[in-house]
């Protein structure tokens, strides 16, 4: 974990896999620590500032096969590094707390696992484009792959249909990355079960923050 100020807000990171439930229970998250008292910002990958959403349009629609694992990657942390220089730490510095929807170990499952990067790779760029900068807390929300895809197609009317199309056995290697990632640094990473009902996985959402994080105070 990155040692921040006393006075520095705290950067959670919410990961999964497709319909693992992400979008929702970070409002919800967000919503709790605002009545906590918390100037709190709610933000997602890939995007979060004007040019890392441009570079998002990039890489959510077209072609499965539109581009080279590596390139790929690159464009990740391209939008990364202005995710976190106009927006994040700004923020951070300010006593803000940022709760975001994605962040590296999105990469290092996706493209270093699922798309067959390996993690070595995946992790020298995250030093060259980002150094030690990390989550204070990364909430890891885990259902099988099946599952997830078929809340997506549900729910999801817009275009960004690119990697929900890369097939299971691709989703299937995303969800082993993340629990790779979660079983190395559990000192950063909770594994949440997105396959309860939405309320308990709000509760033990709410739950390992406090106990992580020490907030406190709930709904006033
Ligand atoms: P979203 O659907 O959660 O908004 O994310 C868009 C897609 O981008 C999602 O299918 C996962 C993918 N993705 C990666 O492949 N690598 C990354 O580093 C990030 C942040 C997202």
């Amino acid at each position: 974990m990155t040692e921040r100020d006393q006075s520095a807000g705290r950067f959670i990171t919410f990961e999964g896999g497709e319909g693992s439930g992400k979008s929702t229970t970070t409002a919800a998250l967000v919503t709790s620590l605002s009545a906590s008292g918390l100037s709190v910002l709610a933000t997602r990958e890939p995007g979060g500032a004007p040019g890392a959403e441009h570079i998002r349009s990039l890489l959510v629609s077209g072609a499965v096969d539109r581009w080279d694992p590596m390139a790929e990657a690159l464009l990740h942390f391209a939008a990364r590094r202005e995710h976190l220089e106009h927006t994040i730490r700004p923020a951070l510095e300010d006593g803000t707390w940022v709760v975001c929807d994605r962040f590296y170990d999105s990469t290092m499952a996706y493209q270093g696992y699922g798309q067959g990067l390996g993690p070595v790779a995946v992790r020298n760029l995250q030093f060259v484009a980002l150094g030690d900068f990390a989550p204070d807390l990364t909430i890891v929300l885990d259902i099988p792959p099946q599952d997830g895809l078929g809340r997506e197609i549900n729910s999801d009317a817009s275009d960004e249909t690119r990697y929900g199309r890369m097939g299971a056995e691709f989703h299937a290697r995303v969800r082993d990355g993340f629990l790779a990632i979660a079983a190395a640094e559990p000192d950063r990473c909770v594994v949440i079960d997105a396959a309860q009902s939405l309320d308990d996985v709000q509760d033990a959402i709410w739950q390992t923050v406090s106990d992580r994080l020490g907030v406190t105070s709930h709904g006033g």
